[in-house]
This record gives C-alpha cells, structure tokens and sequence, in this order.
C-alpha cells in the first residue's frame, strides 16, 4: 500500500493504478497513454471500446489539446489526477450534477456572497439537504485566510452523495453591499484547495470563478458496478483482496508485499 503511494507520488499526474514495470496496464490491445496521463484498467479510452471493466469507467481522450487532455465519458468533466478510490476533475460551479459516481468527503459545499443563501439538496440512497448563509454588512468586516460565515460558509456532505442540486437565493438583491459583492457562488469543491482570499473573491464574480474552475478541483469517489458486491464480483486477480465499500460496489488492492494490476491476469506479484 505504501509503496502504490509513492508510485502514485512520483508518477503524478499520471492516472495510474499500478506499477508500470509489473503485469498489465490495460487490457491487451488497449490505448494506457494521454498526453501526460496513463489510464490503467479497470478505467479504459474510448467509449465503448470494451477497455474498461464497466462503460461508467470509459474515459475520453481528447488529442485537439497538447499535451492530450482525459475526460469523463464523452462528456466535458476533465480528470486531473487519481489515487486507489478517486478521481479530481475540474470543478464546474455546476447548478446540478449527476455522475456515475460518488462525490467524496474531501468536498466541502461552499458558499461566497454577503446576502446569499444557498440550499444543496441530493441523494445518496436517502434524500440529504443542506444549507449554507454567507453574509456581512460592511468591506472591512470580511476577514481573508478562513471561511468563518462572513461573506463564506462552508457545510459538509454526506457519504456517497451522488447527485445533486444547488438553489442560490439573494436575501434583498445585495443592497447596501453590490459596491464590494454584486452576486454570490456556490460550489462543491475539495476543501484543502480553497483558500478563501476575503473581500477579493466576493468583488469580482468572473474572476472568482475562473479561480474556482481552474484551483479547487471536485473529488470523486469511483467503485466497479455500484450494485454488485465482493462476493458476487469475485473478480479481483492473484495475490490481492476485495473490499466492498461504503458507497455501494467494489474495489480491488494488491496484497502488502506485492505489486501490479488487481484487476487483470496476471495480477499482482512479489516485488
Ligand atoms: C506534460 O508534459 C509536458 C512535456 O513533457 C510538460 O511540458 C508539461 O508541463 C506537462 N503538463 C502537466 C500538466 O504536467
Ligand atoms: C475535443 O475538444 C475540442 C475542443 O474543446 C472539441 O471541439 C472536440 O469536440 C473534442 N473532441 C472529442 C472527441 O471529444
Ligand atoms: C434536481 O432538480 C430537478 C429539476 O428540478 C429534479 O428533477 C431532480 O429530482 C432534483 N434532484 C435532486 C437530487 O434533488
Ligand atoms: C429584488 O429584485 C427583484 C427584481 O428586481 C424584485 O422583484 C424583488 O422585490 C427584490 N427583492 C428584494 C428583497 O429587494
Ligand atoms: C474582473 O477580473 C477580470 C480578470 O482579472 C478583469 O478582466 C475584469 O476587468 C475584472 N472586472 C471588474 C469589474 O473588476
Ligand atoms: C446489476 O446491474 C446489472 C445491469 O443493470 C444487472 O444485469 C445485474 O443483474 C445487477 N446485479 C445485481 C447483483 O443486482
Ligand atoms: C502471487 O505472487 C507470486 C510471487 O510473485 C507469484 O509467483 C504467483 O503466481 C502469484 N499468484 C497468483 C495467484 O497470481
């Protein structure tokens, strides 16, 4: 396991999931590089190529951009980097999401403005909502550095949230405070990567956002076939185990001492 960290540590921003010198990266015949990417099965290029395990983990590589830029399905959400569980891709300040997979706890939802409400409701299994209030009356009342409630506010989500939406309110249209904060935000991002700036992100909406999209990544919980279990896989290969996950589905390790692919033939193997 420690070693699978650092191989990830020292590849990064390679999307891989197993050490390259052991086994099979990807299935036979199957494309593993993208621009500076390596995709490893169970993830698999090209829709409906059969590379992956499941056409949820089929990825797009799309070589218009240089370096070759990877995205989820055929779809627009770009994939950064991975580890053993999950996926960062490009936060969209999106109003409504829905993946085939789950949004991680590293996310927080997040509030910006200074008369704004902003409700998240979702489901993960159950219904879940939440809600967050950003407000401040006055410029020098902002302070930078934390999100404390004023002018930010910061709630977390549950387990395995797999869809949601976002419904922003103002509370009176901004009034006594457009001059600094003429609108709000909400996002679901990874909270180690905001750093909320103060009076600065509540000024200047278009760039804000752009800071958004480009440094607070939203991260993704990723299993194999979210309706099967270990025991009904029974699909991870030699010398690795099974783990059911809380989220529903499965994911395969190789075993402490050995190095590989768990997901295909020959699986891991003594280092
Ligand atoms: C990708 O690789 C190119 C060439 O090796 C390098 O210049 C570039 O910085 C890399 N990009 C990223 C995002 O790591
Ligand atoms: C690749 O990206 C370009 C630019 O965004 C887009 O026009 C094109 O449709 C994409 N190609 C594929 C195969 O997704
Ligand atoms: C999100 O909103 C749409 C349209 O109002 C609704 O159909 C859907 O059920 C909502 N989803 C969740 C998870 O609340
Ligand atoms: C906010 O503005 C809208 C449209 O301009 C108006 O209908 C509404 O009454 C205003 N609400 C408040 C609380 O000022
Ligand atoms: C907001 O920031 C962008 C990019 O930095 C800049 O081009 C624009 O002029 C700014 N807008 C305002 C209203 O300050
Ligand atoms: C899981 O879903 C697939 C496709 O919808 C279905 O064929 C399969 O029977 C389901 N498996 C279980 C254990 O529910
Ligand atoms: C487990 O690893 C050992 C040592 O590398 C290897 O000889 C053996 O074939 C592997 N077992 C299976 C079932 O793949």
């Amino acid at each position: 396991m420690l070693l699978l960290f650092m191989t990830l540590i020292l590849t990064y921003p390679m999307l891989q999931l197993a050490s390259a010198s052991t086994g099979n990266i990807a299935k036979p015949g199957c494309q593993t590089r993208c621009g500076n990417l390596t995709v490893a099965y169970p993830f698999g290029i090209g829709v409906g190529s059969g590379c992956s395990i499941d056409k949820s983990l089929d990825l797009t590589c799309n070589t218009t951009y240089d370096p070759s830029k990877l995205f989820i399905g055929s779809g627009n959400i770009e994939i950064h980097k991975s580890s053993y569980s999950e996926l960062w891709v490009t936060n969209f300040v999106a109003q409504r999401w829905s993946l085939p997979f789950a949004f991680s706890q590293r996310n927080k939802f997040t509030v910006i403005g200074c008369d704004d409400f902003a409700l998240i409701t979702g489901s993960n299994g159950g219904d879940f909502s939440s809600g967050c209030l950003g407000l401040c009356r006055r410029s020098n009342d902002v302070p930078g550095g934390y999100c404390s409630g004023i002018g930010c506010c910061q709630t977390s989500i549950p387990k395995g949230l797999k869809t949601y939406n976002v419904t922003l309110t103002t509370l009176s249209n901004h009034t006594g405070v457009v001059s600094f904060n003429p609108c709000g935000f909400a996002f679901l991002g990874e909270e180690d990567s905001f750093q909320f700036r103060g009076v600065q992100d509540l000024t200047n909406a278009s760039e804000f956002y752009s800071r958004v999209k480009s440094m607070v990544p939203t991260v993704l919980e990723w299993v194999i076939e979210s309706n099967r279990s270990c025991r009904e896989a029974n699909e991870c290969k030699g010398n690795s185990s099974c783990s059911d996950t809380d989220i529903g589905g499965y994911r395969c390790s190789c075993n402490s001492g050995y190095v590989g692919n768990p997901y295909l033939d020959p699986g891991c193997q003594g280092m």
